[in-house]
């Protein structure tokens, strides 16, 4: 199977799930997408649902460079941009449509439950609770606008910047830990020891946060592989002031693009950085220096889903390879990728078994 599409409904049903709390079944529509006879146990009417919702999303996605590069006169005057942005246009407003109904119907829930009685701990409960009676913060900074409770808009922006940035990264950085653990024997069976010493052999039970923090090696190879081969490999920085970089003298406003690739494999920071090497995360006490280590960026506005993403990553990969083995099936083939915002994993074509 392409297991990078697999991977891709993964990380989207994961994601829906943690931030607005609603079931998402794109895996059960990929599910009946290949299989002829077994069809999923889910109603079709809500599979047809989420998959069409999802669609949506990476439509948007994906279009948002035609609002970037493409003038508003060509979009306007232009049929073919025309029709094209117009296109994009109906679809947002579809995602709106079904993100404020999730926001609404959210908002009815946490209206008729009583004040002591607990909530979900989704993100979406959290942040339309903020700065509410129900927040354990409330009223305690004296300033009307940062303590009022945020309105639909800012709320759907909130959850669908998550959902954007926290779907295809994680699927694709799981796409890399494949492939590199198929090139990688030794360090493959490191990683089995590891988890069959702590699952000792029970390839169902669910895992556990102990688990977790066990799984050391685990994490290791999660860090490496974001190291080696990072799925954001530019990201950007606007100069508020003048400033000096790298021995040159740069306006304000000045945009600098950082390049990921380019420090994860500086000498400077790294031992033998062509080399992946998980071992180097294990070596106690070990820290990369100040913004070596950027794959979730840096400062401010780092990453804020970081230590979600290496948690999914981590319990995907143990209790993927704690039951199954998968092998690449053309050992030989160069990891198919295409950069864009992200370098995302066109295919990986992947043979599974059950472990004995
Ligand atoms: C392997 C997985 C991930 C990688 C490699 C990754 C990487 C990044 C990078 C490089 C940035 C830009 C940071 C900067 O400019 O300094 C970023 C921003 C962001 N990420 Fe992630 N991310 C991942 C997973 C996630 C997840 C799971 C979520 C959500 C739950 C998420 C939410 C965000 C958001 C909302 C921003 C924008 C932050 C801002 O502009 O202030 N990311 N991510």
């Amino acid at each position: 199977m392409d297991i990078s599409t697999w991977f891709n409904q993964f990380t989207n049903d994961m994601i829906i799930a943690l931030l607005t709390g609603e079931r998402s079944y794109t895996m059960a529509g990929y599910f009946n997408e290949v299989s002829d006879d077994e069809k999923a146990e889910r109603p079709s009417a809500l599979v047809d649902e989420t998959v069409k919702f999802v669609r949506a999303i990476r439509k948007h996605f994906m279009g948002l460079i035609m609002f970037q590069f493409v003038s508003p006169f060509l979009r306007h005057y232009f049929p073919y941009f025309k029709n094209k942005s117009d296109d994009f246009i109906r679809n947002i407003k579809f995602i709106n449509q079904r993100m404020d109904a999730i926001i609404k119907r959210r908002r009815e829930e946490i209206e008729n439950t009583p004040l002591d009685e607990p909530l979900p701990s989704d993100l979406l409960t959290s942040i339309i609770t903020a700065n509410t009676p129900r927040d354990i913060n409330y009223d305690k900074i004296d300033d009307k606008e940062v303590m009022r409770p945020m309105n639909d808009h800012e709320i759907r922006v909130i959850i669908f910047d998550g959902i954007i940035a926290g779907t295809d990264t994680t699927a694709n950085t799981i796409s890399f830990i494949v492939y590199y653990l198929a090139h990688h024997p030794d360090v493959k069976r490191k990683m089995l020891n590891e988890i069959d010493r702590i699952f000792q052999d029970d390839k169902t039970r669910p895992i556990t946060e102990n688990d977790v923090h066990n799984l050391k090696y685990c994490e290791a190879i999660v860090k490496e592989v974001s190291r080696i081969f990072s799925v954001v490999h530019v990201f950007s920085r606007c100069l508020e002031k003048p400033d000096e970089i790298g021995g040159y003298q740069w306006p304000a406003e000045t945009m600098i693009k950082i390049s990921v690739d380019a420090i994860h494999h500086n000498e400077e920071y790294w031992d033998e950085p062509d080399k992946f090497n998980p071992d180097r995360w294990m070596v106690e006490g070990f820290e990369p220096r100040k913004n070596s280590f950027i794959s979730f960026g840096g400062g401010l506005r780092v990453c804020p889903g970081r230590k979600l993403a290496i948690l999914e990553l981590v319990c995907l990969t143990a209790l993927l390879f704690r039951k199954y083995e998968i092998d690449l099936i053309d050992k030989k083939s160069p990891l198919r990728t295409e950069s864009g915002v992200i370098t995302a994993c066109n295919e990986l074509l992947v043979e599974i078994k059950l472990r004995n």
